[in-house]
């Protein structure tokens, strides 16, 4: 079998180091695609990861681009192009110029790749995967929007620290738009099998979901210039990998929903499972009222910020 290919579009920070990760999985050969303006970043980012290749003995190469006749023919492109948020600033706060990126970004991606699973990560999320599915046209099985891995990984680094137990061992499902009303589900979450809300107390959760939600934020605050790269890269990379791998893993994250959870036509955060199907199955998980009616605020929250959308 050929080498897989992996467009990412975007060489920021998390360009980068999806960059980074994608050759030290071995995922294969990677395009860092970037504007003109930013085409010694890309061609710089490339030359450096090569190099260090040597190091390790990575088999798999990038190449820096500001042409899209270099993404044609990818399996996977993740997207990052688009501005990251400054303190202060909300996810939507974003909107207006994320989507003028987004829509030369998705019709690059209508002519040049059309078959690629395409995951998209710039913000805010909900919309601008929305956004994506419909100008570029995809199927819906074949574009999703990485929130979910990033922010269970966020509760479970919290569950984490707080027990003093491995992070390995920590189960956790966060539910909704990747916004400050996101829904972690603490009812479902585990350690090695014991409910956390066996092992935690419940004022003490609660802190830790409010951490989790505002968790964007609070990286926001300490960069200062940007927004979090590496959690989000990594998670990235483990869609991607789930996919190209065919492991078929269930992870959370925005896919296009159809009725379930009493939602149709939006993206919305659920579990859902990735292989080289791409989105094969969405999981509906049973909720409680209190639950449904916290998720029904996230959805409220998207969808507003949807609707605003003019396409
Ligand atoms: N096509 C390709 N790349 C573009 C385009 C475009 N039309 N417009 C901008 N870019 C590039 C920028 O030149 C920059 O190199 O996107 C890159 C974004 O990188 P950073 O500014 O470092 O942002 P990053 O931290 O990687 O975050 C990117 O992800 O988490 C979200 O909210 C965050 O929307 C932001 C995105």
């Amino acid at each position: 079998t050929r080498k897989k290919k992996i467009g990412l579009i975007g060489g920021g920070q998390i360009g980068g180091n999806l960059a980074l990760l994608a050759v030290q999985k071995n995922l294969g050969d990677v395009v860092l695609f970037d504007i003109p303006a930013a085409e010694g970043l890309v061609k710089g980012k490339a030359l450096d990861i090569n190099q260090l290749s040597a190091v390790d003995g990575y088999d798999c190469r990038v190449t820096g681009s500001t042409d899209w006749k270099d993404v044609a023919g990818s399996d996977v492109i993740i997207i990052t192009a688009g501005v990251p948020r400054k303190p202060g600033m909300s996810r939507e706060d974003l909107l207006d110029i994320n989507l003028k990126i987004m829509r030369d970004v998705a019709a690059n991606i209508k002519q040049h790749a059309p078959n690629a699973f395409v995951i998209k990560v710039a913000n805010p999320l909900d919309a601008m995967v929305f956004a994506l599915h419909k100008i570029a046209e995809l199927p819906k099985n074949m574009v999703v929007g990485m929130a979910g891995v990033l922010d269970t990984s966020r509760f479970k680094c919290f569950v984490a620290e707080a027990l003093g137990c491995s992070i390995r061992d920590v189960e956790a499902l966060v539910l909704g738009g990747h916004g400050d009303d996101m829904v972690p589900l603490v009812r479902h979450s585990t350690v090695g099998g014991v409910p956390l809300t066996e092992l935690i107390a419940k004022d003490k959760l609660d802190a830790i979901v409010k951490r989790t939600r505002e968790g964007g934020a609070e990286l926001v605050g300490l960069y200062k210039t940007g927004s979090a790269y590496f959690a989000p890269a990594s998670s990235s990379i483990a869609m991607a990998e789930s996919f190209l791998l065919d492991r078929k893993r269930v992870l959370p994250g925005a896919a296009l929903l159809e009725g379930q959870y009493g939602i149709n036509g939006y993206f919305f955060g659920v579990p859902m499972q990735i292989g080289a199907g791409g989105v094969e199955k969405i999981h509906t998980v049973q909720l409680d009222d209190a639950e449904k009616a916290l998720l029904e605020k996230s959805f409220q929250s998207v969808k507003k910020t949807v609707d605003s959308v003019k396409l």
